[in-house]
């Protein structure tokens, strides 16, 4: 069956930097994002026996063999997804502990994938990939959504969650609309690390992120790269794995009392210890280029004279600025005004992915 999938970006406020298994794409830490409304990625997918192979086309190009983005993200992920193992059953202990919706995981667990059949996927977005907006977690997550009713997987919305994060870490979060935390989990399969709904997309309607395209250009480093080497070899690492339990109570408090300026005050803090160690992993890893230093410097500088924002960058150029409906107007002004942007994008909360009829093939 042809399926299409919409699903949004997700920016995190408190950042996932690292793997502690790359094959299954576990965390180091829990992280929590916001879905975005706009930033998204339209997949089509298809099984069928007439492909002899799998095909892949991103915003009208073919990807083939070779390449990273077919052989490390897609076929990667099909695989995985034509094999899911059949592992352990949960107990009744951690059903009593209230793991919820083990039907979905039970699922995930028996393979039912399991088939042979070759996929196409087309897929489109209106925005630059690769470049630190999060495509892949958008990307990702509609490809999870659109694989789950082809291939008729029945999983909710945990099990979809479970199955994202295999193909890109933060799609697991793209997976609910709003505020949601990816819960980092424990167990070596996997199965208790997915993402979690804290707040919906109708819960703070006056979050903002302006979104500040300071160059389009696709990274150097792809972040399953620079997180690995990071790691391995930034001396800060611990440190950083030290303070994360803090941010994620501010966030999540923030979230939930709608305090703007927690959020912001942590989200920015947060942004700043993951690219210190970018900068301290060798070799460093900087993504940043002189027209985001700017923003970084304009942000302070607006803040302290009364106009509250926040940043927040990942791993790209782009700095987010974060605010509220009230000083949308402000500071969209003051950011019109600075030269050299290649586009400001604004974005507020947004819903997870959706199943729709307009394929893409
Ligand atoms: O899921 P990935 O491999 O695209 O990594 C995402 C890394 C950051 O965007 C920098 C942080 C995050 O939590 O989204």
């Amino acid at each position: 069956m042809k399926i299409t999938a919409i699903a949004n970006s997700n920016i995190a406020l408190v950042k996932y930097w690292g793997k502690r298994n790359e094959k299954l794409i576990l965390p180091q830490n829990s992280s929590i994002g916001l879905t975005t409304d706009c930033l998204s990625v339209k997949t089509t997918l298809e099984f069928a026996r007439k492909y002899k192979k799998d095909i892949l086309i991103l915003d009208g190009k073919e990807f083939k063999r070779g390449s990273e983005e077919y052989d490390k993200y897609f076929k990667s992920f099909l695989n995985k997804l034509r094999n899911l193992p059949r592992s352990e059953i949960l107990t009744s202990a951690e059903s009593r502990k209230g793991f919820a919706s083990q039907t979905s995981v039970k699922i995930l667990l028996r393979g039912l994938a399991k088939t042979k059949l070759r996929a196409k996927a087309v897929s489109q977005s209106g925005f630059p990939k690769a470049a630190g907006l999060a495509s892949s977690a958008a990307g990702f997550a509609a490809m999870a959504a659109a694989a789950n009713s082809a291939l008729n997987l029945g999983l909710n919305a945990q099990g979809l969650s479970i199955l994202a994060r295999q193909g890109s870490g933060s799609a697991c979060r793209s997976i609910f609309g709003g505020f949601a935390e990816w819960q980092r989990g424990k167990k070596r399969d996997g199965l208790d690390s997915f993402a979690r709904q804290i707040a919906n997309e109708n819960y703070w309607p006056d979050f903002r992120l302006v979104i500040c395209l300071t160059s389009k250009k696709e990274k150097k480093i792809k972040s399953r790269a620079g997180m690995a080497q990071t790691v391995k070899t930034s001396p800060f690492y611990d440190g950083w794995l030290k303070t994360i339990d803090d941010d994620l109570k501010k966030v999540r408090k923030g979230i939930r009392e709608r305090d703007f300026s927690l959020v912001g005050k942590t989200a920015e803090e947060n942004c700043l210890k993951m690219h210190a160690l970018m900068l301290t992993t060798k070799p460093a890893i900087i993504y940043w280029n002189s027209g985001t230093i700017a923003l970084i410097h304009r942000v302070f500088e607006w803040r302290k004279n009364g106009l509250e924002c926040y940043f927040t960058i990942d791993a790209g150029p782009q700095v987010k600025i974060l605010c509220l409906k009230k000083n949308l107007k402000v500071l969209l002004k003051r950011v019109k005004k600075i030269a050299g942007l290649e586009g400001i994008i604004v974005a507020k909360p947004g819903p997870g992915p959706k199943i729709v009829n307009n394929h893409l093939f």
